[in-house]
């Protein structure tokens, strides 16, 4: 069963640790990210943007597949199937499909019309028991096309969206989707610290997980964060393991190229970056 990422949420930032977003791309991912989890008792949320939902054929799609991959595979750890970097428009298509939980990305609007917004999928998505994660402040770099300028939250503005009843608040504090430059200045621990001394109890999101420090990632969860999305550094280790794999020509030995053979250390490979992020951000036995 798919669960609304807000108990879960809460009760990772009355506990001092982080539950991770992992995004998915495929079968494969999924099931990698659900064994893991179910494999460490941690608490889960699936990401999913809108260009990845396309790829999977449609939010559907991904709804029925997740659902019926829990229920085969016995998963009983908290899911959320969470919309990453919704559009309005994709909010709706997604808690139509049955996501528990979406994000709407509002960021790119001046602050009254991300407020007006943000505020109507609320009131929709509260009516049926779904998560909603609202952005202040855009993310820098680029995801699945949704390009960012890497702008720093008003706490101000944080508090204004944060008393509209949104469940998490995605606020920028340096943080970059994707790798992080080398002249990186790292994380605005003194803006994070300000955005949580007025927005209290609500759990804060840390995009951009892919590549930060794991001491920043401490400090940051000690600082109200208590949802860290991870997307880049999973096709990265999928990627590098598959590419082990065909330089050494396994897939040209016996039945090597067998997609349940060529895939396998690329899943294997997410399973070990799910597992270190999750035994990072403190969530395994949380379940
Ligand atoms: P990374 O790709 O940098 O891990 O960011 C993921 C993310 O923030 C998804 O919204």
């Amino acid at each position: 069963m798919l669960v609304s990422a807000k108990k879960m949420l809460n009760d990772a930032k009355a506990g001092k640790y982080a539950v991770g977003q992992f995004n998915i791309n495929n079968l494969e991912w999924t099931k990698a990210i659900l064994l893991t989890a179910e494999e460490l008792r941690s608490p889960v949320i699936l990401g999913v943007s809108e260009g990845a939902g396309k790829y999977m054929c449609g939010f559907k799609t991904v709804t029925d597949m997740t659902k019926a991959m829990i229920d085969y595979l016995g998963v009983t750890v908290p899911v959320a199937l969470h919309l990453d970097h919704g559009t309005y428009d994709g909010c709706y298509a997604a808690m139509k499909a049955g996501f528990s939980s979406v994000m709407f990305d509002g960021s790119h609007y001046a602050i009254d019309e991300n407020i007006q917004k943000t505020k109507q999928i609320i009131a929709d998505a509260s009516a049926q028991g779904i998560s909603v994660e609202a952005e202040v402040g855009a993310i820098g770099g680029e995801e699945d096309g949704v390009i960012g300028g890497g702008e720093v939250a008003d706490p101000a503005e944080c508090k204004m969206i944060a008393d509209l009843g949104v469940t998490m608040l995605a606020a920028g504090i340096g943080n970059i989707h994707g790798k992080y430059p080398e002249n990186w200045a790292g994380l605005r621990f003194d803006v994070l610290d300000a955005i949580q001394q007025k927005t209290g109890a609500m759990p804060l999101v840390l995009h951009g997980g892919t590549g930060i420090p794991a001491d920043m990632i401490r400090k940051a969860i000690s600082l109200g964060v208590s949802k860290i999305n991870v997307n880049t550094e999973c096709q990265l280790s999928f990627a590098a393991a598959t590419r082990t794999y065909i330089e050494a020509g396994r897939d040209l030995q016996g039945k090597g190229f067998d997609p349940r053979k060529l895939l396998a250390p690329g899943v294997e490979a997410i399973k070990a970056t799910v597992k270190e992020k999750m035994e990072l951000f403190g969530s395994v036995n949380k379940a």
